[in-house]
């Protein structure tokens, strides 16, 4: 029988193909550390009967019908998967894996960046030092926000946003969430639930945390800006389509809030009009989980279920239960 066909749609990092090459598959790499477009990811997976894919890719009912009725699994590398059409995959029969757990640390790291780069305004200190115009210390330089005693609101309890409380204790903040459901980490992390409109008119610091979903589309959007405190930052680690950009925009000339910080885009990897402007704003290439340890355990993950479900076992960390008849 020949080896089942497994393909990859980007340059990866360490360990890379290794795990499946190891498994005997026989491999399809298209080994360009760029952008797939349509056309050409539709040409790859032809025949495929796994996909190693990445959250950049669109894996909709264009894809799944390039690909064929033998295609059996589609690895994302990722925790997101707002890239995959999850229904389309179930209905016919495609498990769609993604990689949590293994990134929560380097995404709540990266999300105290963003916090304490925006209250402390690094960037604009940076550019200051770095222009020659810096005149040396100054009682009334760059004055920030101090976090500590402060209210972080978190919008999104899964585990990236605990990681992110649980930090949050070293600098002694009120936690404040708003979840769908109460999370099971709150009693530890002293962590309190409230409405989405507590939520963001009592934080300093709202961090967003939560999935992309059709429900959760601009949760930020003009009234929602117009309800936070003056002072407050808002902090996007999750996806660009939660927040209304263009009415952040507006927001962050208008003064309506103090800054932002973002590692995603409403249109990634283009910015609304304006953005790149403000100052008040620390902005990030969507590198939440780029340490070299996330990264690699990520890869590993995504391997390994593919490496499951073509050799016919549950895989590691399934999004859906694709239909048997599928
Ligand atoms: C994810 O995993 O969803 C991040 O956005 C990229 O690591």
């Amino acid at each position: 029988m020949p080896a089942p066909i497994v393909a990859v749609t980007r340059s990866l990092p360490a360990p890379g193909i290794a795990p499946l090459l190891a498994a005997g598959f026989d491999v399809r790499h298209r080994d360009v550390d760029g952008p797939c477009p349509p056309e050409e990811l539709h040409e790859l997976v032809r025949g495929a009967d796994g996909v190693f894919a990445l959250l950049t890719e669109r894996v909709d009912e264009a894809f799944l019908d390039a690909a064929g009725p033998q295609l059996r699994v589609v690895a994302n590398m990722a925790v997101g998967f707002d890239n995959v059409d999850v229904p389309a995959c179930s209905a016919r029969g495609v498990q769609v894996t993604n990689t949590p757990d293994v990134l929560t640390d380097a995404t709540a790291d990266l999300a105290w960046a963003l916090i304490l780069g925006a209250a402390r305004r690094v960037p604009e200190a940076d550019r200051l030092v770095r222009s020659g115009a810096w005149q040396g210390w100054r009682p009334m330089d760059l004055l920030g926000l101090g976090v500590a005693g402060k209210t972080l609101g978190i919008l999104g309890m899964g585990k990236i946003g605990a990681a992110v409380a649980r930090r949050a204790g070293g600098f002694g903040m009120r936690i404040r969430y708003h979840n769908r459901t109460p999370s099971a980490d709150a009693a530890t992390l002293g962590a309190e639930l409230v409405d989405r409109a507590t939520l963001f008119a009592a934080s300093d610091v709202v961090v967003l945390t939560a999935p992309s979903t059709p429900e959760t589309h601009h949760i930020v959007d003009a009234a929602v800006l117009a309800s936070m405190k003056p002072s407050a930052i808002l902090v996007n680690v999750a996806r660009g389509p939660l927040v209304d950009e263009a009415a952040l925009v507006t927001a962050l000339r208008a003064g309506t809030i103090t800054a932002a910080g973002l590692d995603v885009y409403e249109f990634e990897p283009r910015l609304v009009d304006g953005l790149a402007g403000c100052d008040n704003t620390v902005l990030l290439p969507h590198l939440g989980s780029s340490t070299i340890e996330a990264r690699a355990a990520m890869v590993e993950l995504a391997c390994a279920n593919i490496v499951a479900v073509l050799g016919g076992a549950a895989p590691l960390t399934p999004v859906n239960r694709p239909d048997p008849r599928g």
